[in-house]
């Protein structure tokens, strides 16, 4: 992932469930850098699109590079080494249950990294600390609201400071500050420490804040790819309508 331009890169991805076909032919590429948005109504498979970006769900053609890497086909510890560099926010943020928010944040590191005890509560603290909840390590996700839990997920994302952040809808379900502080956060990761943001998004403003680049599914297919601009001027009255929309498409 290091130094390549590209941090993602679809080429020709198709996936079906049975006989529904959700990806038709997708390809595009994230330069390393960049915030990208994936916009699309409910059903389009936004999510199938970042969950093959982690080898979670395997494409049935095409390939999908990470930093120069085909990730297509990787064994168990080739997708262990690639999802090292990649932090991973889940659009129903997917903590465990059984262990303390603290515990939910350290996993990652104590799965993936070296640090002692010392530096995973300071990392755990830092990273709880830069999502707004600071101090809450000792609770259980059953005890915290929805927008924490997702805000959890976000930090836990971020616990091993990757280089590309995936993150599925992490504004959904939050309020308009908070979830105006989350995108506070992600652009601040991406211009002060050049994290690449492979973002899902309903929320239009959201992703005009956050996306250099919009990329629109519709149907299976790339319907448009642009800079919000350019999306606002599309060709396709669709996509025209929607970046007019305010959220909730
Ligand atoms: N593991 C799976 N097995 C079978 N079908 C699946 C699986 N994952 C997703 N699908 C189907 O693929 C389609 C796309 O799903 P996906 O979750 O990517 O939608 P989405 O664009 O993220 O929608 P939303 O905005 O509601 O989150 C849906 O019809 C869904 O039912
Ligand atoms: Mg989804």
């Amino acid at each position: 992932m290091s130094g390549d331009p590209v941090a993602v890169r679809f080429e020709h991805v198709w996936k079906s469930f049975g006989s529904l076909t959700v990806l038709r032919d997708v390809s595009f590429e994230v330069p390393a850098g960049a915030g990208f948005c994936i916009l699309g109504r409910s059903g389009t498979g936004k999510s199938v699109t970042v969950k093959q970006m982690i080898g979670l769900i395997q494409p049935d053609r095409g390939r999908i590079l990470i930093g120069g890497e085909d990730i297509v086909g990787l064994d168990a510890e080739g997708l262990a080494r690639v999802r090292m560099r990649m932090g991973f926010l889940f659009q129903y943020s997917a903590l465990f249950d059984s262990l303390t928010v603290g515990e939910n944040v350290a996993f990652p590191l104590r799965r993936h990294s070296r640090f002692g005890e010392d530096e995973i509560r300071e990392r755990v603290r830092g990273k709880l600390e830069r999502v707004g909840l600071a101090g809450i390590e000792e609770k259980l996700p059953s005890e915290i609201s929805g927008g924490m839990r997702k805000r959890v997920g976000l930090a836990r994302a971020l616990a091993l400071e990757p280089p590309l952040l995936l993150a599925d809808e992490p504004s959904s379900g939050l309020d308009p500050v908070t979830a105006r502080e989350i995108d506070e956060l992600l652009l601040d990761l991406k211009l002060k420490e050049g994290t690449t943001l492979v973002v899902v998004t309903h929320n239009i403003p959201s992703a005009r804040r956050i996306g250099d680049e919009l990329a629109l599914l519709h149907q299976g297919r790339l319907l448009a790819r642009g800079t919000p601009a350019e999306l606002e001027q599309s060709e396709h009255e669709m996509v025209r309508e929607f970046m007019k929309a305010e959220g909730g498409v």
